[in-house]
């Protein structure tokens, strides 16, 4: 017979499954309930919602080698923007041996002219009879700078300034005829080329030292030094410096002075630029 306490422990052991039970279904239809809820109370939506949250994206397949390709979702990668790198357009004529000649063998009718400036160069030649003699205001410019000089203890000289189209032809042959023409037409100006046709050009040296005329040496001594730190304050550029000839056309010339004026030489003489340059020849 069953005592009163067994069959109250009895009782108690039929009851909690069903509690269990229970709540586990009723957390189920509350999940469901939301669920269908959250989906704006639409079966259709809720069960493909659901399908959505549980579908595998990547999906494995395996190669003809064996090798397991992974297909990954198509990601749109962001179109990256190449800048488009402003190269700038640069005009870099070598003007350099006979380089500087190209485009430019025919001897105009007139001389050009810019900024009241007489263009002679390898780029823009005289006309072969272009003949003004040497320039008086350049003369007189030129008195002035070697009366100043000489109070420093520099007696200068210029040993050759204008120059007939006829001259300048000789010169250049027998320079050719002696170095070649390649080497000739990096130091001497072919005729209808030079500035020493336009008579204001000054090849400028110290007297009793003519082992520096017409030599690079010249710009060592201290006459060289005085007249290149000078020169513009009488109106006189050098017109051939150093490191220039892709630009002017010519190798180093300390001596080659070109008279443009005070006002201009003072300019380019600040800018520490060539003629080419400073006028954008
Ligand atoms: N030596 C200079 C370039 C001339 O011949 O004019
Ligand atoms: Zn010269």
């Amino acid at each position: 017979m069953q005592s009163r306490y067994n069959y109250l422990q009895g009782k108690k052991k039929k009851k909690w499954p069903y509690i269990v039970s229970g709540t586990i279904a009723g957390i189920f239809i509350g999940v469901i309930v939301v669920w269908v809820g959250m989906n704006d109370w639409n079966i259709d939506k809720s069960i493909e919602e659901l399908r959505n949250l549980t579908e595998v994206k990547q999906t494995v397949e395996v190669g003809k080698t064996g090798e397991s390709i992974v297909e990954k979702p198509i990601v749109e990668e962001p179109v990256q923007e190449i800048p488009v790198k402003e190269v700038p357009v640069v005009e870099e004529v070598d003007m350099s041996g006979a380089n500087g000649y190209i485009g430019h063998e025919i001897l105009p009718e007139e001389p050009t002219v810019k900024e009241d400036i007489v263009i002679a160069s390898k780029k823009y030649p005289l006309p072969s009879t272009y003949a003004p003699g040497e320039s008086k205001e350049a003369r007189a410019a030129f008195q002035e700078m070697t009366a100043e000089a000489t109070l420093s203890g520099y007696e200068l000289v210029a040993f050759s300034t204008y120059r007939s189209f006829d001259y300048q032809t000789q010169l250049y042959d027998r320079y050719v005829t002696n170095d070649g023409q390649e080497a000739a037409d990096r130091y001497s100006a072919r005729p209808g080329y030079s500035e020493h046709q336009t008579g204001l050009a000054f090849d400028i040296g110290e007297q009793h030292f003519e082992q520096h005329f017409a030599r690079e040496s010249f710009g060592e001594t201290e006459a060289g030094k005085w007249v290149a730190a000078n020169a513009h304050r009488y109106g006189f550029i050098m017109r051939y410096p150093n490191g220039a000839e892709k630009i002017t056309g010519y190798m180093y010339e300390p001596w080659h002075f070109r008279y443009v004026g005070e006002e201009l030489a003072l300019k380019v003489y600040e800018a520490n630029v060539t003629l080419e340059e400073f006028l954008d020849l």
